[in-house]
C-alpha cells in the first residue's frame, strides 16, 4: 500500500479561506471515498478542529450518518501547546502525522495564517500546497511585490520564500517534488477590473515561483452557513440538509469539482454525496 498524500493548505495572509478550503476538501475526499486524516495546526483558532467537532455532534443529534475523517490533535489543550516551546509542539507534530500517515489515504493539514514553526514543518512535508488568496493586491502581497507605480511585478514575497523553502526540503527529505496551487478566493462578481490586473500579476508571479492558478471560488453564503453543524455542499443530500437547497450550492459544487479536478483528485470529487444531493 502505497504512503497517504499529504496536502497542506497554506497563506501567511489571515483569512483567506484556509481553513473553508480546507473543510471543503476533507469532506469531498470522504465522499469519494477516501480514508482521511485531519491536523489542525492553527492552534490558537482551531476552525478546522472545531468543525469536524461540530459536525459529530449535528449528525448524532440529526441521527443521520455522514462520512467522518481521523482528527490527529496535537494535544488535549492546544492553546497551552501554542504557547510551549516550539520542540515540544514540533514532537507531537511529528508523533500525530506518522500516525495519520499510517491510517488514512490523505493526510490534510491546515495551518495558521501567520509563519510558525509547526507551519514550516507541515509545509516541507507536503505532496500539495493548496494556497487561497483574496482577490486583492493586498493579499497578493504575501506572494509578490508590485511596484507601486507601474504595478509591475518586483519580486517574490514572503510567503512565496516559505514555500521555496518547504520544496529544498522536501526534496533533500523525502527526493519527491511538491506541486503548489493557488487559488483566488472569495471572488466578487463586480470587480472585474482589479480581477483581470490581479490575474495578469498572478500568471507573471506563478511562473516564477513555480506553482500552479487554480479555478477560484466566488464569495457564497453557503460556504460559510453550514460550519456550525460540520457540514458542507459536499455531504448536502435528501437526509442532511439543514438549509433549504438552492441554485447557488448546485454553482458551489461545481466550482467543488472544478478545485477537486485542478488538484487532480477527481477520482475523489465527491461525486457520491454530491449527486445524491439531487442538484
Ligand atoms: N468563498 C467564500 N465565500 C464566502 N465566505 C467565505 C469564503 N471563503 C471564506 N469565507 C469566510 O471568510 C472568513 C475567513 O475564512 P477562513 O476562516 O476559511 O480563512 P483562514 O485563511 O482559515 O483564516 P485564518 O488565517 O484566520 O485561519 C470566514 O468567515 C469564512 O466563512
Ligand atoms: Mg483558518
Amino acid at each position: 500500500m502505497s504512503e497517504a498524500r499529504t496536502i497542506v493548505i497554506g497563506n501567511e495572509k489571515g483569512g483567506a479561506g484556509k481553513s473553508t478550503i480546507a473543510t471543503h476538501l476533507v469532506t469531498a475526499l470522504l465522499h469519494g471515498g477516501a480514508r482521511v486524516g485531519v491536523i489542525d495546526l492553527d492552534l490558537r483558532q482551531q476552525s478546522t478542529a472545531r468543525f469536524f467537532s461540530n459536525r459529530r455532534t449535528w449528525l448524532e443529534a440529526a441521527k443521520v450518518s455522514a462520512p467522518t475523517p481521523g482528527e490527529y490533535r496535537l494535544s488535549d489543550d492546544d492553546a497551552a501547546l501554542a504557547k510551549a516551546d516550539a520542540g515540544e509542539g514540533l514532537a507531537r507534530f511529528e508523533d500525530a502525522y506518522g500516525r495519520a500517515l499510517a491510517e488514512t489515504d490523505f493526510v490534510l493539514i491546515d495551518t495558521p495564517g501567520s509563519d510558525t514553526p509547526l507551519s514550516r514543518a507541515a509545509h516541507g512535508r507536503a505532496d500539495l500546497v493548496v494556497t487561497p488568496m483574496n482577490d486583492s493586491f493586498v493579499d497578493f502581497d504575501m506572494l509578490g511585490q508590485v511596484d507601486p507605480v507601474t504595478l509591475e511585478l518586483i519580486k517574490p514575497s514572503i510567503y512565496s520564500e516559505t514555500v521555496w523553502e518547504a520544496r529544498k526540503t522536501k526534496m533533500a527529505q523525502a527526493r519527491t517534488s511538491m506541486d503548489w496551487v493557488v487559488l483566488r478566493n472569495r471572488l466578487a462578481t463586480t470587480e472585474a477590473r482589479n480581477r483581470k490586473r490581479v490575474e495578469e500579476r498572478m500568471t507573471a508571479l506563478s511562473r516564477r515561483v513555480g506553482f500552479r492558478m487554480g479555478p477560484g471560488l466566488r464569495d457564497r453564503v453557503i460556504y460559510r452557513e453550514l460550519f456550525p453543524f460540520g457540514l458542507t455542499i459536499a455531504d448536502l443530500s435528501p437526509t442532511v440538509r439543514p438549509v433549504p437547497v438552492s441554485l447557488q450550492h448546485v454553482a458551489a459544487r461545481q466550482e467543488l469539482r472544478a478545485l477537486m479536478r485542478a488538484l487532480g483528485l477527481s477520482a475523489y470529487s465527491g461525486e457520491g454525496g454530491l449527486a445524491a444531493a439531487g442538484a
